[in-house]
């Protein structure tokens, strides 16, 4: 059978943009053939299970949680890291759960979300002018010469960081760590007197009874409670590493990426005629991909027709991240546009990409209430038009870090010098990320036929 993925140079032929440029070619050239041998990080099956539950969330019977770092450090692959960033998203998808009464498809940004796009080629500091900081897979974050040089033995160490984080992941959420009865312990070091501890207190003490009495009466929930699915994802940018980490499906003969469940392409690389396209419309995984307010509706379909020309449920999700400010203008046309070809996708809100700003001080960073007023925004656009709130995109970390401010514990502008960690975009910190997931909560609670999509017009 002729090779469906097509070669690496052919991808390279397209000029596809954010690559870095190493000065030793024939080095990555032994780091591509030494990635080409190694043993895959997600199964196939898996990949066709999650796109078989995005079905599912498209059909308007599942909610998505999508969450992580916005980019994950080689420092932060240590158990307490790992451990805090996988309680986090699991608080928040049983607060989902809970309320929208529909299964929510958890998903990470994490075991491979180690490369960063750029909107500067470099940074200068002082007189200093060097190459841009490009994520832990290409470069170093400190500000110098030997620390920004692309290193392509860098997508070795990602590879081997992304085993190490997934191995864990797949222990803790099959391994007694995701059972409901420990709720509890996961935020019991929470600093009390929020109405966000106070919320997340009665939601385990509700979810507890209900476990209690089904006890009682004899019924096992069996592993449904005591563990979970758990799936991985990140922005498939360095070309190298993500043809690398294909392999074909021994079982079927098609075409996967063994780097994560679901890959998205970024709203800088998303060219209909570009390499990233071309490249993931060959695979088989479920694919996202994030849209910014300058997308075109016509734009969107173009590469939604070349993403998924079969119209699969669950092979697509459109991540839209428009802004606070335009969301209820910009998101109409293009939902419009795509349902109007008569495919079922996933429409997920990243309430982050579209609302960063710097501080007087000189920190990047998200104001809470421009996030929630995204998320607002989404939910009222779909409620009109009557489509399915897929789901949510959120970038946070398990860590109490002072990175967006507002929220509950109301973080200020000079608040963000505390503890200021990312390295990339400021993320939603451990209380906001609960917070952000009890207002979607009620959001869904509120929804008029949660769990269905609204008959067209012309059915009724
Ligand atoms: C990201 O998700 O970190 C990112 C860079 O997003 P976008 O492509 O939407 O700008
Ligand atoms: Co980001």
């Amino acid at each position: 059978m002729k090779d469906p993925i097509p070669a690496l140079e052919e991808l390279w032929a397209l000029r596809p943009p954010q690559q870095p440029v190493y000065d030793q070619p024939q080095e990555r050239d032994q780091v591509v053939a030494q990635l080409r041998r190694l043993p895959q990080l997600v199964f196939a099956g898996e990949c066709d299970d999650l796109r078989g539950r995005l079905a599912e969330a498209a059909a308007g019977r599942a909610f998505i949680l999508q969450g992580g770092d916005c980019a994950e450090t080689f420092e932060a692959v240590t158990a307490g890291s790992i451990q805090r960033r996988l309680r986090v998203l699991l608080s928040m998808a049983v607060a989902l759960t809970y309320a929208a009464e529909v299964p929510v498809v958890k998903i990470g940004r994490i075991a491979g979300q180690f490369a960063k796009p750029r909107s500067k080629a470099t940074e200068r500091r002082g007189g200093v002018e060097l190459p841009v900081y490009r994520g832990d897979a290409v470069n170093g974050f400190d500000f110098s010469p030997a620390a920004r040089r692309p290193d392509p033995q860098r997508l070795l160490q990602a590879y081997y960081a992304s085993a190490a984080t997934l191995n864990l992941v797949r222990a803790f959420v099959k391994g007694g760590f995701a059972d409901l009865q420990a709720m509890h312990s996961w935020n019991a070091d929470f600093v009390r007197q929020t109405h966000v501890s106070a919320r997340y207190e009665q939601l385990t003490g509700e979810i507890d009874r209900a476990l209690a009495f089904m006890r009682t009466i004899g019924v096992d929930g069996g592993d449904a409670f005591r563990t979970v699915d758990f799936y991985a994802s990140h922005e498939a940018l360095l070309l190298d590493y993500e043809h690398s980490l294909t392999r074909v499906d021994s079982r079927t003969g098609q075409p996967y990426s063994v780097g994560g469940h679901l890959l998205w392409i970024g709203e800088r690389t998303r060219r209909v005629d570009g390499a990233h396209a071309e490249l993931l419309r060959r695979l088989r995984n479920p694919v996202g991909v994030k849209i910014g307010p300058a997308a075109r509706p016509d734009e969107i379909v173009a590469l939604a027709e070349r993403i998924d020309p079969g119209r699969e449920p669950g092979r697509l999700t459109i991540i839209t991240r428009l802004g606070a400010g335009r969301v209820r203008q910009l998101l109409p046309p293009l939902v419009e546009a795509v349902e109007a070809t008569g495919r079922e996708v996933c429409w997920v809100c990243d309430p982050m990409h579209g609302n960063t700003f710097e501080t007087a001080g000189g920190y990047k960073t998200r104001s809470f209430a421009d996030v929630t007023a995204e998320l607002d925004g989404f939910f009222d656009v779909h409620a009109a038009l009557g489509t399915w709130p897929g789901g949510v995109h959120i970038e946070l970390t398990g860590d109490d870090v002072t990175e967006c401010v507002g929220g509950a514990a109301d973080i200020c502008e000079a608040d963000l010098v505390n503890r200021y960690e990312t390295v990339c975009d400021p993320r939603l910190n451990r209380r906001q990320s609960l917070e952000l997931a009890f207002m979607v909560a009620d959001r869904l609670s509120h929804l008029d036929h949660p769990g269905r999509r609204r008959p067209p017009l012309a059915d009724l």
